[in-house]
């Protein structure tokens, strides 16, 4: 394989990205600089490519190549209850406006491989919720979508999930939500039920609903600025007034166009409330 740094010339990133729209309609040309670099680099290893051209050839002619260059993109890391004072701060603060509605929509954006969808369904549960919920889970990476879909996680990282779920004030013991085989853990189907998951770009598909609550958290921390602000734009225009609108620990609604349309509901989590 030959110089890393010249693999990656930026006429070339950006040629490959232009002709990865036009083709497939995906658009990454705004996403943080840096982290694409790095992910088109391991792209290129998994590959076992040394240059951008040929990536190029690959993932225009064949489809399932491109669904693999999106799966690279895609930083997919997300665990249950990640943040456990998110959720704490989410039960105690959240749940009681969300009881006041006889219906409650949901959508969990960049849901990834759906740890996050499977933490709110037990939320909702314990909450005496999830009856009347409906959350829809949806992400770029239709790879990830699918694996969401199963709900089927590797056993081996269940004791530091239950231990995520205890510190979110878990009301039970997470492991009756879900059987065990040698290797995965199983969660049950009735907390499936009232989930919709689906495949949503947030660069270029439009709203599809109006939410009492949008969950997009470790998403937009991979988009340049002007991405961002195009993305919170879309969130707002799917969120009710007095909708909830929650964001990664990292992330936040400062200096964007709609900061001056929220309250932060609690200091110190990523929890906003539309007033207007
Ligand atoms: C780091 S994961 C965050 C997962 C989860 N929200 C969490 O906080 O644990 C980022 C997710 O955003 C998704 N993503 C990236 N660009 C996206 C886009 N344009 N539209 C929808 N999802 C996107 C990725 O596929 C990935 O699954």
């Amino acid at each position: 394989m030959g110089d890393r740094t010249e693999q990656l010339n930026d006429d070339q990133l950006r040629k490959l990205l232009e002709q990865i729209v036009q083709r497939y309609g995906f658009d990454f040309r705004n996403y943080a600089p840096a982290s694409m670099r790095r992910r088109v680099l391991a792209i290129l290893q998994q590959e076992k490519l040394d240059n951008l051209p040929d990536l190029q050839a690959r993932v225009l002619a064949d489809p399932s190549a491109f669904q693999r260059f999106v799966h690279g993109i895609s930083v997919s890391v997300t665990s249950m209850f990640r943040d456990p004072t998110f959720y704490l701060a989410f039960r105690r603060n959240v749940m009681p406006l969300l009881a006041t509605y006889p219906f409650i929509r949901i959508w969990n954006a960049g849901c990834s491989t759906g740890e996050e969808v499977y933490s709110m369904a037990i939320l909702l549960h314990e909450e005496g919720l999830y009856e009347r919920s409906r959350i829809y889970a949806t992400d770029l990476d239709a790879l990830s979508v699918e694996r969401a879909r199963q709900g089927i996680f590797p056993l081996g990282r269940m004791k530091e999930y239950s231990a995520n779920y205890l510190n979110a004030g878990g009301k039970d013991s997470l492991s009756h939500y879900y059987t065990a085989d040698r290797e995965n853990a199983l969660f049950r189907q009735y907390l499936m039920k009232n989930i919709v998951f689906a495949q949503h770009n947030l660069v270029c598909d439009s709203s599809f609903n109006e939410f009492h609550v949008v969950l997009c958290r470790n998403v937009m921390i991979y988009f340049n600025n002007t991405l961002r602000e195009h993305v919170l734009s879309l969130l707002h225009d799917s969120l009710t007034t007095f909708g909830i609108l929650c964001l990664g620990a990292k992330e936040s609604l400062r200096f964007s166009g709609i900061e001056s349309c929220y309250v932060q509901l609690i200091e110190t989590e990523k929890i906003y409330r539309r007033m207007i």
